[in-house]
């Protein structure tokens, strides 16, 4: 006998659809670019904000979102591989590529804020580094892209396979948060505790990853030069001013016509 239980929880079902849409529309956005490169980067944010509420959400979400339940340790892996492993979030392989597509995507977004296309646009913190390293940066975002496109390969390759080996649909739970398994299961891990996490730790969530994304649009650069204004002795306003001092103070002429004509912010 089969019972539904909930599992996945609607921040996370989300976050995913949101994240699958964003990152397509920022490697279109990208490859076509011309005026469509400053949605890319506008896109590449979201996408930051999105990384930064999974993280969140993954220490006070629900049960089954939290990385403490399915982060794959070595014996979760060897148990799996084993066929001894008991569970219904992600298996521990799954987890495994969950824990690196979230990781690629990171170093996918971190490298992007401070890159560069040598013409008129950059990540927002360009400025906050010299060219040399941006340009290392962007060499990195270009090489992680392979990785990503990799990885989602993979991902993609796995739901076919568990549909077609295995006969199980791992879409269906994504769209709507429910999942069929044998009543036994269900019992023996206490399937129905804790799967919601309720509006406030939801509302803290958006508000950690809403800050951020606000950060990296440009607060953090306004929020330096107030700084730098109201309290010359910040050691953080100064860092960044210097840096913007420093960095305009060596760039060729024609490299400061192109800040100077690049969108202001995101
Ligand atoms: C998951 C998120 C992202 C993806 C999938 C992505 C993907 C890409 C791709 C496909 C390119 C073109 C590479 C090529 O030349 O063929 C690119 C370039 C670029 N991206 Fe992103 N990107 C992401 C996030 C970001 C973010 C957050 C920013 C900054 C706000 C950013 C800034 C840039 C810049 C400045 C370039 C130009 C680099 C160059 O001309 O070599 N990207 N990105
Ligand atoms: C750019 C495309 C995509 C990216 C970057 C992506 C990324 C991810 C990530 C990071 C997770 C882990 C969710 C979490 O726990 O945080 C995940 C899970 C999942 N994704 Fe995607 N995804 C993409 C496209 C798709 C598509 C097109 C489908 C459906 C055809 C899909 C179906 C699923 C399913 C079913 C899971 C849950 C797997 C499980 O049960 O363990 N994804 N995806």
């Amino acid at each position: 006998m089969k019972v539904t239980i909930h599992i996945w929880d609607l921040p996370h079902r989300l976050f995913h659809w949101l994240l699958a849409a964003s990152v397509v529309a920022a490697y279109v956005t990208a490859k076509i670019g011309g005026a469509l490169i400053d949605w890319h980067g506008r896109i590449g944010i979201f996408i930051l904000g999105l990384l930064i509420f999974r993280i969140v959400w993954g220490f006070i979400g629900s049960t089954h979102s939290r990385f403490v339940t399915f982060f794959p340790t070595f014996s979760r892996l060897s148990a799996y591989l084993k066929g001894r492993w008991e569970g219904i979030g992600h298996n521990p392989l799954g987890a495994l590529s969950v824990i690196a597509l979230l990781a690629t995507l990171a170093v996918q977004v971190g490298t992007g804020l401070f890159a560069n296309d040598d013409i008129a646009f950059q990540g927002p913190f360009f400025d906050f580094i010299d060219k040399d390293l941006s340009d290392k940066l962007t060499s990195w975002h270009n090489s992680s892209l392979n990785v990503l496109l990799g990885l989602i390969g993979l991902h993609l390759a796995a739901i076919v396979y568990y549909r077609a080996a295995k006969k199980t649909n791992l879409v269906k739970p994504m769209l709507t948060g429910k999942k069929e398994i044998p009543v036994a299961l269900a019992e023996a891990i206490d399937a129905g505790h804790g799967n919601r996490a309720g509006g406030v730790r939801f509302a803290l969530s958006l508000f950690i990853s809403s800050t951020v994304t606000w950060g990296a649009a440009g607060g953090i650069t306004q929020l330096s030069k107030i700084t730098r204004i109201t309290s010359p002795c910040c050691s953080f306003a100064w860092a960044s001013g210097e840096i913007t001092q420093q960095h305009q103070a060596t760039a060729p002429a024609t490299r400061q016509q192109q800040i100077a004509q690049a969108p202001a912010s995101f």
